[in-house]
């Protein structure tokens, strides 16, 4: 993804100049059986440890998680301090003294810099509406993190498919989470990852049936398959990971999360792809180069990239129409137009034209050269 955060705000920066509507970039919703791996592929994104995870229903409220960009903290307090007199959104956060911090809807004015804290957060907020017996409530939790080194982006971690009520569920729990996640991926601007473990029956993968039934064609769910090192000794995943079993338009991608022995020992996500790639090379060697957490991020950056292609053609005529009556104008001034040159205007078309030309090289490259998961990338 971090090759992709300097290119996109450089033209959110083009889109707010010329009064366009920024892009909107599809929200990434997350859908499984419980304890499928779901917080834990989310953890893995957004590249810190913050959410809770574990065995038995743990995730039991949406967290709508919104990453935001931000600059580095240094050029932050310099603008803030005035040493760079610029409006900027950075603006709004003033005084925040840390790289990367987040905040609650639910506790407005604290600032939350250690991600433990903001775990903890999430599971007393959860309990206070669902009760600290295994309660499920559809109202969201809404997470902001800032951060320079986030996409603008949104997150949904869904609480899992469940079938037998447990605890203080209800009779009708199954029905209650099921329109729960339908509400989240029926919304056409979201990219569906469905996150079913390699050590169950794909043929009966809940989360591939729920995401068909809002996404017949399949062209915005993406199949994850965890649990790779937890399959039965002289089984493997391969024939599910190249498609054969079932296959799905945007692709199949196999990953291997952190163990919940891994969790109790607190080993580091950077140690847990590491090991992952190990898994990868020594078991899957022919296909580790299109499998893994981090192959994962590549190929959600992929479909972003093409989601704002599909949007450029707006953000050029807009350019274009805006240069034109700009043009007009000077004209009708009766001004000699050279003394103008350098308009603002003028600088955005450049600056478009170029990021243009730089994302539709990239997109056609994609398009080309890029096969995912045995089948072509078409969101
Ligand atoms: P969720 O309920 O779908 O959000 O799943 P979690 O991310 O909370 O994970 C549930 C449990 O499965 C935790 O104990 C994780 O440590 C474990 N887990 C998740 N993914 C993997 C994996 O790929 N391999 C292994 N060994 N354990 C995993
Ligand atoms: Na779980
Ligand atoms: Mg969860």
């Amino acid at each position: 993804m971090e090759t992709l955060i300097p290119t996109i705000n450089r033209l959110q920066e083009v889109f707010l100049t010329v009064g366009a509507e920024v892009i909107q970039l599809p929200q990434i919703v997350v859908v499984g059986c419980q304890s499928s791996g779901k917080s834990s592929v989310l953890e893995s994104l957004v590249g810190r440890d913050f959410l809770p995870r574990g065995s038995g229903i743990v995730t039991r409220r949406p967290l709508v998680l919104q990453l935001i960009n931000v600059p580095p903290m240094t050029e932050r307090l310099k603008i803030e301090n005035g040493i760079e007199a610029k409006q900027s959104a950075s603006n709004l956060y003033p005084g925040v003294k840390a790289e990367e911090w987040g905040t609650f809807l639910h506790c407005k004015n604290q600032i939350f810099t250690d991600f433990n804290e903001i775990r903890r957060e999430i599971e007393a907020e959860t309990d206070r509406t669902s009760g600290e017996n295994k309660g499920i409530t559809p109202e969201p939790i809404y997470l902001k993190i800032f951060s320079p080194k986030v996409l603008n982006l949104t997150l949904v971690d869904l609480p899992g498919i469940t079938k037998v009520p447990v605890g203080d569920q209800p009779e009708d729990i199954e029905t209650q989470v099921q329109e729960m996640i339908l509400s989240f991926i029926s919304n056409p601007n979201s990219l569906i990852l469905a996150v079913s473990p390699a050590n169950s029956d794909l043929a009966t993968s809940d989360a591939l049936k729920l995401a068909r039934e809002v996404d017949p064609d399949g062209r915005r769910t993406l199949l994850v398959v965890s649990k790779l090192d937890l399959m039965d000794a002289g089984t493997d995943a391969l024939e599910v990971l190249l498609g054969r079993v079932i296959p799905v338009r945007l692709g199949i991608i196999g990953v291997v999360n952190r163990s919940q022995h891994d969790i109790n020992t607190q080993k580091s996500l950077d140690d847990s792809l590491k090991d992952e790639h190990a898994f990868l090379q020594r078991h899957y060697p022919s296909l580790a180069s299109r499998a893994g957490s981090r192959y994962l991020a590549k190929t959600l950056s992929r479909l972003l990239m093409h989601h704002i292609r599909d949007c450029l053609p707006e953000l050029k005529t807009r350019v274009t129409v805006l240069s034109a009556q700009y043009q007009t104008q000077l004209n009708g001034y009766g001004q000699p137009v050279e003394d103008h040159s350098a308009t603002l205007l003028q600088i955005v078309t450049k600056f478009a034209s170029d990021y243009c030309n730089t994302i539709e090289g990239t997109a056609r490259h994609i398009q080309t050269s890029e096969l995912c998961g045995g089948a072509r990338m078409c969101y």
